[in-house]
């Protein structure tokens, strides 16, 4: 059956076709018969698909007791694989749970969070950082021995693969600024203090369900500092608002009095890894702009934050 049959967003086709090429076309065309396939091996009901599809699709379906789970199907790449082994690393706790899986083949089942609301659905700014600060806390995990996850640092050549694309010039993000990225990364990696990261732990990535409260979910798993972790939460949901810059530093005054950080090294975590979302953005042919301008109020906040600090010295 063709992908017109199951009726997918314009958005959806655009960003995998944007994103995966060649290989994201060929995996719509075969998607229906996937979902046939892992319906029929796993003896699901399907339901339909979640709301806001993005880089995966993800249906609502029941087993066969008819307890309601997620089947989520991606593009069967070293990402999907890796998501595989970075659920199963962290165990439940405060994450989603992983019921069976064929990641060669980019499949996964998974336990479905009830009544699985985002937190984004929360209005008070306040509260939503509170019990965001709250899951990052509870899903540190030190490095899984025996699994190879890739690091930050792996990342990171994202920046170089974004020179590569402008050796003529006319780069829209100026060099400069991947270099400035590229140093922050490299003075975290130097911290060497590395853990598990969710890697992309923003709103619409923790769930609520009854009984067990905020949970996370759809991992990318990544080798790294763990402020790198607090940092796709701050940039989203920001550019909408009426007084953006004040509400990035809104919630990094919040996490810093909640669990206390060193908010030059948080600074320079969110400079470097918006500069790298920037970048992927471009390479991957979606919004960038957004994040763009997030680095650069990051940048300013960095630059008053190291003011803040001499100027303290100096009344010592
Ligand atoms: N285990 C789950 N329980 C309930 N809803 C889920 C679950 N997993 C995903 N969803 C819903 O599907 C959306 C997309 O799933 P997600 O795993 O984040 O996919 P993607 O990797 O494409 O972002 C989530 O934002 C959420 O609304
Ligand atoms: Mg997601």
């Amino acid at each position: 059956m063709s992908t017109k049959r199951l009726d997918l967003p314009e958005d959806f086709i655009r960003k995998i076709t944007g994103a995966f090429g060649e290989a994201g076309e060929k995996w719509l065309a075969g998607l229906e018969g996937q979902i046939r396939h892992y319906s029929e091996k796993w003896n699901l009901v399907i339901e339909g698909p979640v709301p806001n599809l993005s880089y995966n699709y993800v249906t609502k379906a029941k087993d066969i007791k008819g307890t309601p789970v997620i089947l989520k199907l991606g593009v069967a790449n070293g990402e999907f694989k890796n998501e595989v082994r970075a659920v199963k690393a962290y165990k439940g706790n405060s994450f989603v749970k992983l019921l069976v899986e064929d990641a060669e083949n980019g499949a996964m089942l998974l336990e479905r969070l009830l009544p699985g609301h985002n937190l984004s659905t929360l209005e008070d700014e306040e509260q939503v950082t509170r019990e965001y600060i709250n899951v990052w806390r509870k899903i540190r995990t030190p490095i899984p021995a025996g699994v190879n996850f890739p690091s930050v640092k792996d990342w990171a050549s994202g920046l170089d693969r974004y020179k590569a694309m402008f050796p003529e010039g006319g780069e829209p993000i100026p060099f400069e600024a991947v270099d400035t990225a590229a140093s922050f990364f490299k003075e975290l990696a130097g911290l060497g203090e590395e853990q598990l990261l969710h890697g992309d732990l923003h709103h619409e990535n923790i769930l609520y369900a009854e009984g067990r409260g905020w949970v996370a979910i759809d991992p990318k798993g990544v080798i790294g500092h763990p402020y790198f972790d607090i940092i796709s939460f701050l940039v989203n949901y920001v550019n909408e608002k009426p007084n953006p810059k004040e509400l990035l530093k809104l919630r990094i005054d919040l996490i810093c009095n909640e669990v206390s950080m060193d908010r030059k090294l948080l600074l320079k975590a969110a400079v470097s890894l918006s500069t790298l979302y920037a970048c992927w953005g471009i390479e991957d042919k979606t919004d960038w702009k957004d994040t763009y301008q997030c680095m650069i109020w990051f940048k300013e906040l960095l630059e008053e934050t190291a003011c803040e600090l001499d100027g303290n010295k100096v009344y010592k």
